[in-house]
């Protein structure tokens, strides 16, 4: 690895704790307006100085962020289909040219395993890190599931390592029971996805779980800006990731208003 892709990855995940806090709000480049993203901008600049990095997609940058904050980025490359149509018909949307003009520290795209575009879009992968590698980019490989799989350790862990063979510097995926096989079969840092939003205790303790098991960090979105106090969520994410902290000592940080 150069230095700009050592580097930039160093922005996302911190060299001290070898971990992340990404907030994850891309979530309308197919949902459209999600709840608790309606103004993203009204969401997202209280959570800003507790987030290491925003997945995010362009427009919304452009629109929503204030340009002037020193807020990370990793940009959401990839789209097409909106929730109404078939998921795993993605492209690459957004040029590397734009990455580095939004200052990007790390693009990200999703690949759909299982799904009936399953093939294109790991091929895409593989175009996109051919891509990356030239400007020292790191890519954030999304593993998506066809909807008859199970999102267990066996398909997810299939799907986790195949965005390693193709190049992906790091990888996000849910969490699963026996969430240690899927790491221990990819060789890349990987982050894990919140999923729909479940009650606060239970996101804090799967979230111990996934770092227990090797984790380096989260890449999270709707257990924080759908809770009933997203500041106070953030923070106790944070705590697990960087400090260790127990779910008890998290909650009770999620708690203070
Ligand atoms: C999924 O493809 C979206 O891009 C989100 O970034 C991802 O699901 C993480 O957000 P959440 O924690 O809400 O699942």
């Amino acid at each position: 690895m150069d230095f700009g892709m050592k580097n930039r990855l160093s922005r996302i995940i911190k060299p001290r704790s070898g971990k992340t806090v990404m907030l994850a709000v891309d979530h309308g480049y197919f949902q459209g307006p999600t709840t608790g993203l309606k103004d993203l901008r009204k969401t997202v600049t209280p959570l800003i100085p507790y987030a290491d990095c925003l997945f995010i997609t362009r427009g919304m940058i452009r629109t929503c962020i204030d340009p002037r904050s020193d807020v990370v980025i990793c940009l959401r490359v990839s789209g097409g289909p909106s929730i109404l149509g078939e998921l795993s018909n993605e492209d690459i949307t957004t040029s590397m040219e734009e990455a580095i003009r939004l200052n990007a520290s790390g693009v990200g795209m999703s690949i759909f395993v299982g799904a009936g575009n399953e093939d294109r879009t790991i091929a895409n992968l593989g175009r996109l890190v051919n891509e990356a590698e030239r400007y020292g980019m790191p890519v954030l490989a999304v593993t998506a599931i066809g909807k008859e799989m199970g999102r267990d350790a066996r398909y997810l862990g299939l799907a986790c390592r195949i965005a390693a063979e193709l190049g992906a510097h790091f990888v996000k995926t849910y969490y699963c029971e026996d969430f240690y096989k899927v790491v221990e079969g990819c060789p890349v840092p990987i982050v894990m996805a919140g999923g729909k939003k479940i009650p606060e205790r239970e996101a804090l303790q799967m979230t111990a779980n996934a770092i227990k098991q090797g984790a380096s960090g989260v890449d999270m979105g709707r257990n924080i800006f759908q809770s009933d106090n997203p500041v106070g969520m953030i923070k106790a994410i944070r705590a697990i990731v960087h400090k260790g902290a127990s779910v008890e000592e998290a909650f009770e940080i999620y708690s203070k208003k």
